[in-house]
């Protein structure tokens, strides 16, 4: 592609059509029109394939991969290479939706300089479209996006930040909390992050954070108020293994969807009902026929020898 005739060059919105790809002044513009914006993880080419296909406009390669695929205890273990390995896993499968990679524990508490450096390679390595990073990280962030370094912002009940809040509980709920998410939201606008994720916040101080911001605001448990909403997607379909939140509405149950067809499996390879001859590869007729004239001969010609 030459750098005359990219898509949307004759000043057409970012909107334009179902295919075209979703960017953040994309996201920005849906905020600006009030369409709402709907987001869900995804760790994997198979599911990636079908939240984008399904018309999800943004896909974040959650750090939650850390509980829900990996089955750790929380998400502080999960490394950059593993991340960057379920990030490009997700980057093949998606032709629409923003990708967004979560930076995991560890590789942004340092120094700004390694902050830089390890989403530089989430977008190098693994073709991220954006980084997601926790807490109020302004000089972060500002570098981030002095690098070119689309950045999503996430306030509120932040899972990297656990033991510090004492476990996964809403955030936000005193006066001196709500100012101060609601300073932290607007200087992580003001240095450039592109959307904002509010997490385990009560609705009301979402609305308000929403109202100041410019740009859009995702909710995971944060009502309904937000411009647009997130959810881990094995809560959603049932494959999380884990009490449900409140917010986190099943839209499906692939664990009972699955149990079922993998007991099935096993009766029908049990009752040597699978594979069916249809479903078996057979020899061409002549070779077949070459064979079984063979083993006819076989028998008399040891009569023979006897
Ligand atoms: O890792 C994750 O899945 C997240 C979402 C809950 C926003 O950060």
């Amino acid at each position: 592609m030459s750098l005359t005739n990219f898509p949307g060059s004759a000043g057409s919105s970012p909107l334009d059509s179902s295919l075209t790809k979703v960017t953040i002044p994309a996201l920005a513009e849906m905020k600006r029109q009030g369409k709402p914006i709907s987001a869900l993880t995804a760790y994997d080419y198979a599911t990636s394939r079908l939240v984008d296909e399904a018309g999800i406009d943004l896909i974040l390669v959650g750090d939650s991969l850390a509980m829900v695929v990996m089955g750790q205890e929380n998400t502080l273990a999960v490394t950059i290479d593993e991340m960057l390995h379920h990030t490009r896993a997700v980057r093949r499968a998606v032709k629409r939706a923003l990708v967004v990679a979560d930076m995991p524990f560890g590789s942004y508490h340092g120094t700004v300089t390694e902050g830089v450096a390890n989403a530089v390679r989430f977008v190098k390595e693994a073709g991220a479209e954006a980084v997601k990073v926790e807490g109020p990280r302004v000089p972060l962030v500002h570098a981030l996006s002095n690098a070119e370094i689309p950045v999503i912002g996430h306030l509120g009940l932040t899972p990297q930040s656990v033991h510090r809040m004492g476990g996964y509980r809403v955030q936000a709920r005193t006066l001196d909390a709500v100012q101060q998410i609601k300073a932290d939201a607007k200087a992580l606008e003001e240095v450039g992050a592109g959307v904002l994720v509010l997490e385990g916040i009560p609705r009301e101080v979402a609305t308000e954070i929403t109202a100041d911001l410019r740009i859009p605001t995702i909710g995971i448990g944060a009502g309904p108020d937000c411009d647009g909403q997130i959810l881990v997607f094995h809560d959603m379909v049932n494959l999380s293994f884990a009490p449900q939140a409140k917010f986190a509405r099943r839209y499906a149950d692939a664990a009972a969807l699955f149990r079922a067809a993998i007991e099935h499996y096993r009766e029908d390879v049990e009752h040597r009902a699978f594979p069916s001859d249809e479903e078996s590869y057979h020899l061409p007729s002549a070779v077949k026929r070459v064979l079984s004239e063979e083993a006819e001969a076989q028998p008399k010609q040891r009569l023979h020898k006897v």
